[in-house]
């Protein structure tokens, strides 16, 4: 059985104090997420506050970063490393998000060196795959999200955890939800890829989240999805009501 796993990706929003507010309000109403592994993604600049509050508080919400570069140190100016993320007791770390991918340039085999950079240090990758509208309009969804996550997955062999999101461009911070029995599949397509790179017992044990205008009330139809093993929500992380909502359901 594979625990499920929500995330709450706060990308560019909140400041030191407001960040540090919402972990406050996650930590007084904790018993909403004690049934679910749960990961706040805050920036950079508030992983200390939040970490602050949450092992002050003994919460057991876990600390995720947005983001990280491949290399250990040295003269990357702007760039953070994996091993200053686990200095702050960063457990996760999103990497390929599509808002990095088309702001960043970031690309599949960068993925696949970031990746390597955490695991290094313990961190488990999430490793964000999805489709553009036109090759969603298209059809070619699946084909497109297991390429791209094949590419993310080579040279990654003996990682010991990994968690896979897809979360179609078309459905982030639109309101056009994807079908959930559309998710599920394309979910279920990624897992093959994963057990086609590190066999079945690995492909088994690996989360794979849906992304994309996650919200309290439609959060529930995927997860009845069996290919669907937990959420990565953006806007609805934001505030403490709507994330505990999604939290109550899982
Ligand atoms: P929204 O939930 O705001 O659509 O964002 C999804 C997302 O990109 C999470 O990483």
């Amino acid at each position: 059985m594979r625990q499920k796993l929500l995330m709450g990706n706060w990308k560019m929003n909140k400041s030191y104090s407001q960040a540090v507010d919402i972990a406050q309000q996650l930590s007084y109403r904790a018993s909403d997420f004690s049934g679910v592994e749960t990961v706040v993604c805050p920036p950079f600049t508030s992983l200390k506050g939040v970490q602050n509050v949450f092992s002050f508080d003994n919460t057991p919400i876990k600390l995720g970063a947005q983001d990280v570069f491949w290399e250990e140190n040295g003269a990357y100016t702007g760039f953070i490393s994996a091993e200053m993320l686990k200095d702050l007791s960063v457990s996760y770390c999103i990497i390929g998000h599509s808002e990095r991918r088309q702001n960043a340039g970031d690309t599949d085999e960068d993925i696949q060196k970031k990746a390597q950079a955490l695991l290094k240090y313990g961190i488990t990758p999430v490793i964000c795959v999805g489709e553009p509208p036109v090759v969603h309009e298209a059809r070619n969804s699946s084909d497109f999200v297991i390429e791209q996550l094949a590419r993310a997955l080579s040279g990654l062999e003996g990682a010991k955890d990994l968690v896979i999101a897809y979360e179609p461009i078309w459905a982030i911070g639109s309101g056009n939800v994807a079908a959930p029995e559309f998710a599920g599949e394309v979910c279920h397509a990624l897992r093959v890829v994963v057990e086609k790179a590190f066999g079945k017992g690995f492909a088994d044990k690996t989360r794979v989240l849906y992304g994309g205008s996650v919200m309290a009330e439609n959060a529930g139809a995927y997860l009845m999805q069996d290919d669907i093993d937990g959420l990565l929500v953006g806007s609805a992380s934001l505030d403490e009501n709507s994330f505990s909502a999604i939290a109550k359901q899982m």
